[in-house]
């Protein structure tokens, strides 16, 4: 009765089970696998969202691309990260979950294959099932710092790759797109007629200083046909809002054709709610102080997570920006085992490295949205955990 695009087993995992009978215990838990910034005790101003209801949001005006007052507040958000983006090469959509839907649509037929960084966001799984499109991992690596494995790109690519995902700063490795490395996926991707998705959603939080103007940014690119998103979720904290963006690039050419083909998939949704994008040039000058205020815990629990491993049996992995931190551990047991066990005998929770499809065990990542106080309490008893079962 139903199509393959949804996994027809829907049973939760073992950690999901034991989450949910400790929260109807009323256990308390140390939550690092926030990711939602609107509960993790920030000041939101409480008027913040008052620009939403702005009169001007009584007429419904449908434009497929979105409102021309938004999308040059989004031009000019570019401007602040030095970024020229012309306004008619901006699409709004209602998340970057609508974004990737729209370009799977546009650049994909059925069966089709999209390159995905490994590890990365778990979605990738989903959003592509539900597009019918296939996955295809390649290969981040580690030396250090983070790089993209060019081999097994060039492996992952066949006849029918469609597009390459990129996603900058990585979640949850942190890990910016290098200039050098971007210019040799350019050039390869432009050969095959592939286009480049970089999901930038993190791009405003970086961990190392100068890391996010060193990166490479497709939005500037000529030389292939390319898809920078972004959004008010990340980039000012505010997910509720679901107002998000697509910034176009490439040959002139090859963009006024995406552009006229992406014109009638939004046309066929219009999902962008008109309140959202009355609002969207006040939501990005006042979200600012939301960012600063994440920007801030990131930064100070990153740079606690690094010092206090470094005297462990764990490893805290070099990240450049992003909101999570990628702990390797000692490997006493397989990782699920392990993640039930530090959220029943410790009170943690974290995500096990399996969930970003990390190669080999043992991995923990840790949300550093977590309030510093519950951070340093839930990373302490982890780092207790395997130096109490290591002699350390
Ligand atoms: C890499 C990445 N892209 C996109 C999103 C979600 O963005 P949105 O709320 O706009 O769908 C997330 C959320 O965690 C993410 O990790």
């Amino acid at each position: 009765m139903f199509s393959r695009r949804v996994p027809p087993d829907l049973t939760s995992n073992r950690l999901a089970h034991e989450l949910a009978r400790r929260r109807d215990a009323g256990e308390p838990i140390i939550d690092l696998t926030l990711s939602n910034p609107t509960r993790a005790g920030f000041d939101y101003p409480p008027d913040l969202l008052a620009p939403l209801a702005d009169r001007r949001a009584l007429t419904y005006d449908p434009r497929p691309f979105g409102s021309v007052d938004a999308r040059r507040a989004v031009a000019r958000d570019y401007e602040r990260q030095g970024l020229d983006v012309p306004p008619d090469r901006i699409v709004l959509t209602a998340s970057t979950s609508d974004a990737y839907s729209m370009l799977f649509k546009l650049l994909a037929n059925p069966g089709d294959e999209i390159l995905v960084p490994r590890p990365s966001y778990p979605l990738f799984d989903h959003l592509t099932q539900l597009d019918a499109v296939a996955a295809r991992p390649y290969d981040l690596e580690y030396h250090g710092a983070w790089t993209i494995d060019l081999a097994s790109v060039e492996r992952a690519f066949t006849d029918r790759t469609r597009a390459l995902l990129l996603v900058c700063p990585n979640n949850p490795t942190g890990s910016f797109v290098k200039r050098h490395e971007l210019d040799w996926l350019a050039a390869r991707c432009a050969a095959r007629e592939v286009a480049i998705v970089a999901d930038e959603v993190f791009a405003d939080y970086e961990l190392e200083p100068g890391a996010a103007r060193a990166a490479g940014r497709v939005s500037a690119r000529r030389d292939v046909l390319s898809f920078a998103l972004g959004g008010l979720s990340k980039s000012v904290g505010l997910p509720q809002v679901k107002l998000g963006w697509i910034a176009v690039a490439g040959p002139d050419q090859v963009v006024d054709a995406a552009l006229a083909r992406l014109e009638l998939i939004c046309d066929t949704y219009l999902s962008v709610s008109t309140p959202a994008q009355v609002a969207a040039a006040a939501l990005l000058d006042r979200g600012t102080v939301v960012r600063a205020q994440i920007a801030a815990r990131v930064g100070t629990n990153y740079r606690w997570l690094a010092s206090k491993s470094a005297a462990s049996s764990c490893t805290c992995r070099r990240a450049e920006g992003g909101w999570y931190g990628v702990v390797q551990v000692p490997t006493l047991e397989p990782e699920e085992d392990l993640v039930v066990r530090l959220l029943l005998k410790d009170g943690v929770l974290t995500h096990p490295g399996y969930f970003f499809d990390f190669p080999h065990e043992s991995f923990l990542i840790v949300s550093l949205l977590t309030s510093e106080v519950a951070f340093c309490d839930g990373v302490g008893r982890i780092l207790r955990h395997f130096d109490c079962n290591t002699g350390s």
